[in-house]
């Protein structure tokens, strides 16, 4: 059960981290990303709250739309259908869905972006909301064949070790050919520094390192990691946790929009992709 604060602001502060390639484990990863979600959730919905909308379902930085995407399946297709969001942060994405007639589940690591669903009006305390789930998408809490779809818009996948294991762990919760769909950032960002402007368009590392990188507290703990994974490494990723791959979308930087968002923008947008996007489904022959 989440408890809203009231939207109250963290007043801790921490030395500014270190950046650095270097090994970090499963359990490792989860820990730092939790901490780092919970101290981050404020100032991040400050910053991209506005653009995500309280009730949209946007894919990314790039600003793709599910209500034109439909990624999820065609209009009125998840109707009263029992749908996972995995890595839901403030849950904008199911509040859209419940609008639409769906019954989503959002589930997220850290406590303060699910109170920050709260506050945006997400939860079932006033009957027409949903529930909220603090829990690890490692080890999803729900009983096998529970829902009829499930997505993650960068949620997740790029900040655990062991993405192999989350994909596992979503197929065993789908209903036989359900629907998978999960956003996170173009593997080709990875060989370029996470600047908007000309200085994140030079290559300066490689894309086959898989080192992780890692944000280290003045103690060399990790406080924040990702995870880069290969396009043919989470290919072979989800074929092998036992999904059929229907398609891979990368979105174009669209003329409207103007913002940026961290090393997304529309300079580098027009050149490059930002984000893939992978639309899946439980694979019965396995
Ligand atoms: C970039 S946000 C995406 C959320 C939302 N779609 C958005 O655009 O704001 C990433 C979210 O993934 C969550 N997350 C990271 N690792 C996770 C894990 N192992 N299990 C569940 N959630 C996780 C974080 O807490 C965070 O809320």
């Amino acid at each position: 059960m989440i408890q809203d604060d009231g939207g109250r602001k963290s007043t801790a502060t921490y030395a500014e981290p270190e950046a650095v390639r270097r090994q970090a484990g499963d359990a490792e990863s989860s820990r730092a990303n939790r901490g780092w979600w919970n101290r981050n959730a404020d100032e991040y919905q400050d910053d991209h709250g506005a653009f995500l909308g309280d009730a949209r379902f946007v894919w990314c930085p790039e600003g793709l739309d599910e209500a034109k995407a439909r990624l999820l399946g065609p209009s009125g297709a998840l109707r009263e259908r029992h749908v996972l969001e995995v890595g839901a942060g403030a849950a904008q994405c199911s509040r859209w869905l419940a609008a639409q007639g769906a019954r989503p589940v959002a589930l997220d690591l850290s406590h303060r972006q699910l109170q920050h669903a709260l506050r945006i009006g997400c939860g079932d305390g006033d009957g027409a909301g949903f529930p909220l789930v603090e829990a690890d998408a490692r080890a999803l809490p729900f009983a096998d064949a529970s829902f009829d779809a499930a997505f993650s818009a960068y949620g997740a996948l790029q900040f655990v070790a062991d993405p192999v294991r989350v994909l596992r762990e979503v197929r065993r919760v789908l209903k036989p050919g359900g629907r998978w769909v999960f956003s996170v950032t173009h593997p080709l960002r990875w060989t370029l520094p996470d600047e908007p402007g000309p200085e994140g368009l030079t290559v300066l590392s490689s894309y086959f390192d898989r080192t992780p990188y890692v944000e280290e507290d003045e103690k060399g703990r990790a406080v924040y990691v990702e995870h880069h994974r290969t396009l043919g490494d989470r290919v072979r990723d989800l074929v092998g946790a036992g999904f059929r791959l229907l398609d891979v979308v990368e979105p174009e930087w669209p003329d409207w929009n103007t913002q940026e968002w961290g090393g997304w923008s529309p300079l580098r947008g027009r050149l490059i992709p930002g984000t893939a996007i992978f639309v899946c489904e439980r694979d019965e022959g396995r």
